[in-house]
Order: C-alpha cells, then sequence, then structure tokens
C-alpha cells in the first residue's frame, strides 16, 4: 500500500519528525516523505496520507507568518509555501483514502498554542480523507533565533509511524 509523508518546515524540525515518522512507517510500507513544494498535486491511489507543518499563530502557517520565518533563517527557510496552501488545492478523494496529520509546536496546554495538525485535519477530511489516527504533536523549545525539538521526540515520531503502519495493515485485514 502506497503511504505518502507531506511536511513542511521553516527550520528543519518538522522535517525531522516527519523523516522519524516515514521511518516508523517504513518497517511495514512502501513510504515517501516529500516537501510540501515537491508534493504532487493530486492524492487518488494513495493508501494513507500523511500531512504535517509547524503550528504558526495557532494554526497552520500562512504566507505572512511563513515571511516572518524567513526573517530568522539566513540561507532561507526549507518550505516556500505550507500545508494550507496544498491540501485546500487538493481535489475530493474519489476513493478511500487514510489521513493522519502532526505538528511541531511550543510545549504548553493546546489551547494556548493551537495546533497546525487539527487545521490540516479538517481540510483533509472535507476532501473526504478517513482518520487513522488522531491529530499528533510533536514538542519544540524556543531557541535564540529558531526552536529545536525536544530530546525523545525525533524517536517518538518513529514510534508513531510505526503505530500508524500497524493500524494501517489492521485496516486492510478487516
Ligand atoms: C511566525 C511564527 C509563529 C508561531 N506561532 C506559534 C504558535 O502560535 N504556537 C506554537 O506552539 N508555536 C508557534 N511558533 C513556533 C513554531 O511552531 C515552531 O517554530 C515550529 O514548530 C518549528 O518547526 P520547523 O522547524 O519545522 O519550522 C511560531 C513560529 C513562527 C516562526
Amino acid at each position: 500500500m502506497q503511504v505518502l509523508v507531506v511536511f513542511e518546515s521553516m527550520f528543519g524540525n518538522t522535517e525531522i519528525v516527519a523523516r522519524a515518522i516515514g521511518k516508523g512507517l517504513a518497517a511495514s510500507c512502501e513510504v515517501d516523505v516529500v516537501n510540501v513544494d515537491d508534493a504532487p498535486a493530486h492524492w487518488d491511489g494513495l493508501g494513507l496520507l500523511v500531512a504535517g507543518g509547524p503550528t504558526h499563530a495557532h494554526g497552520m502557517s500562512r504566507s505572512g507568518t511563513r515571511k516572518g520565518a524567513w526573517q530568522q533563517v539566513e540561507g532561507g527557510v526549507r518550505s516556500a509555501t505550507g500545508i494550507r496552501e496544498w491540501l485546500s488545492a487538493l481535489p475530493k478523494a474519489e476513493r478511500r483514502v487514510l489521513v493522519a496529520t502532526f505538528d511541531t509546536r511550543i510545549r504548553k496546554a493546546r489551547w494556548l498554542t493551537g495546533s497546525a495538525a487539527v487545521g490540516a485535519r479538517k481540510l483533509l477530511l472535507k476532501r473526504r480523507g478517513i482518520p487513522l489516527a488522531p491529530p499528533e504533536s510533536f514538542f519544540v523549545d524556543v531557541g535564540k533565533n529558531a526552536t529545536i525539538l525536544c530530546e525523545g521526540e525525533q524517536e517518538r515520531a518513529e514510534a508513531w509511524g510505526a503505530l500508524l503502519a500497524a493500524r494501517l495493515l489492521e485496516t486492510a485485514a478487516g
């Protein structure tokens, strides 16, 4: 079953998380991990789409918030566009596609930080995606010029990828 992980990342943390999720999934699935800038315009034929990005201003990034990040990164950010734009442009799925979303955000209560994963999930469900798991967050600490993934989060992301793979196999079997 084909699995695609699409990530958006400004400072690199969400990319690390996405690649770890891909690693966890790859133990039992065929998986591609792509930057949202290079993501395909269609998703038919996929068994599972996993999409994630950084939380900006309590939700998914917008061009204005990405500009804010751009100014903090020497040499530019990792993604020029965002998952909000990419998911919004996806057509409705013609066949069943399972979906899961994740984000990176500051380690505080979700009502304080917001969550990009919750917004991304809404967009996917509107396009007939079927949720495989609740939205998941991975945590960052605020550094001087950027944010840094908290200890243990890369490993937790890999474990979450493995959990998705196990659920996917269960769903396919029954
Ligand atoms: C413009 C901007 C707005 C942000 N707003 C929030 C926010 O509302 N809530 C939060 O938890 N983190 C916020 N952050 C921190 C980001 O979530 C964090 O930088 C991101 O998870 C790091 O991922 P990345 O390295 O892949 O860009 C913001 C960061 C930027 C640059």
